[in-house]
This record gives C-alpha cells, sequence and structure tokens, in this order.
C-alpha cells in the first residue's frame, strides 16, 4: 500500500527538522547570553502511518495525503520540555518569529487548564505555506503529569473508583502547577540578586 503521505515524507522530515535546529539555536543562544539552557528537552516525530490512517478513520476522513497534511494538523509533533513556565513563553515567542512560521492557533492550557488537569501550550504552526505542525511546549512537571495520566488512560474509566481517581489525578496535576509557580517565583529571586 502506497504510504498515506504520498512523496511527501522526506520533505516533510526536512521540514521538522528545521524547527527542531531551530530550538536548538534558541537554546544556544540563551545558553550563551544568560547560562542556562531554557529547554530539558525536545522530541519531534512525524505519525506514524498506521496512527494517521486510524485518525483519519476516527476522523471521518478519507485516508489519503490531503487529510494526512491538511486536515490533521500533528503529522509533524514537536514537544518541547522546559524547566519553567518563563522558558515556555520564550520558547513560544521564538517559535513565532520565525520565517516561513504562521502560528494558525494556540491553545494555552497553562493558563486555562483542561477539566482533567491537563496543562501545557499547544501551538499549530503552518511552515512555508504547506505543512502543519504541532508543537507542544510544556514544563517537567506538566510532562511528567501527561505521560503518568497517559499511561493510565485506557484503565481508569471504569469501575466504582472513577470519579475518585479523575479528582486524584486532577489535584496532582494542580499540586504539580503550584510547585512550579513557587519554582518560577525562586528563580525570579535567584536571578533578581545577580
Ligand atoms: P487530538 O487530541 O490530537 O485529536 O486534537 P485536539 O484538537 O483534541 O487537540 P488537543 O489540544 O486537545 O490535544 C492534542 C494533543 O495534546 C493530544 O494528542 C495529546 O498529545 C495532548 N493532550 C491533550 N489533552 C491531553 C490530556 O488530557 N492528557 C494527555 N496525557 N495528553 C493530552
Ligand atoms: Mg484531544
Amino acid at each position: 500500500m502506497e504510504s498515506i503521505y504520498g512523496d511527501k515524507l522526506p520533505e516533510l522530515s526536512a521540514v521538522m527538522d528545521r524547527i527542531v535546529s531551530s530550538i536548538n539555536e534558541l537554546r544556544d543562544r540563551i545558553k550563551n547570553e544568560t547560562g542556562s539552557d531554557p529547554v530539558e528537552h525536545c522530541e519531534a516525530r512525524i505519525k506514524s502511518e498506521e496512527s494517521m490512517r486510524e485518525k483519519c478513520r476516527r476522523r471521518g476522513l478519507p485516508e489519503n495525503t490531503h487529510s494526512a497534511l491538511i486536515e490533521i494538523h500533528d503529522a509533524i509533533g514537536i514537544r518541547v520540555v522546559c524547566a519553567f513556565i518563563s522558558d515556555v513563553y520564550s520558547v513560544r515567542d521564538h517559535i513565532k518569529s520565525l520565517p516561513g512560521v504562521e502560528v494558525i492557533e494556540e491553545k494555552d492550557y497553562i493558563k486555562h487548564a483542561k477539566p482533567n488537569g491537563y496543562r501545557s501550550l499547544h501551538l499549530i504552526i503552518l511552515i512555508d505555506g504547506k505543512y502543519k505542525a504541532e508543537i507542544q511546549i510544556r514544563t517537567i512537571s506538566m510532562d511528567t503529569w501527561a505521560a503518568l495520566e497517559h499511561h493510565m488512560r485506557y484503565k481508569k474509566k471504569v469501575g466504582a473508583n472513577a470519579k475518585l481517581i479523575e479528582s486524584e489525578l486532577k489535584r496532582c496535576a494542580d499540586e504539580l502547577a503550584s510547585t512550579d509557580m513557587s519554582m518560577q517565583t525562586i528563580r525570579d529571586m535567584i536571578n533578581q540578586e545577580e
């Protein structure tokens, strides 16, 4: 069977590498200026053939290149995990300033957490007017919570304790968020003394 990405895979991965390189340039620049890296780690992937086809079916879209590259916006997915909340916004500003990059949508689940407690800043960008990418920018705490919640997602929804499990997960998310804010305050205090 032909790839759902047609012959666009090489171009898609070149575009993805370009965004990742520019994030690495930002890291180098900030490291030189301040001595600290704003990014803990960065992951990038092209959605697998199988998950892209599954997502098309789930959305009721035909399994073709147009659906994969235009209708669905996370063929390219980049996750940037930062130490501090302020770094999340620095990375966002940097991405917005890149030549050839247009932000189509910004979802700030940090200022407005999802009801389950999920927090992250999501950008949907259009690169060179052609390729879409979903960029998730979050702190280490937010990333930890999302990873653990993802582990439990398929098992937790049933049973007598479902409501309790949901509210406990939400409580953990809120506690982590409060710690993030304290850590930010501590860092701001340290920076002021310098
Ligand atoms: P899809 O979920 O991709 O169909 O898109 P959407 O339009 O619902 O966008 P949304 O911003 O809600 O989610 C996009 C991505 O963010 C998801 O694919 C996940 O990677 C992540 N995400 C969103 N909500 C949650 C959540 O509650 N828990 C976890 N672990 N990840 C989430
Ligand atoms: Mg979703």
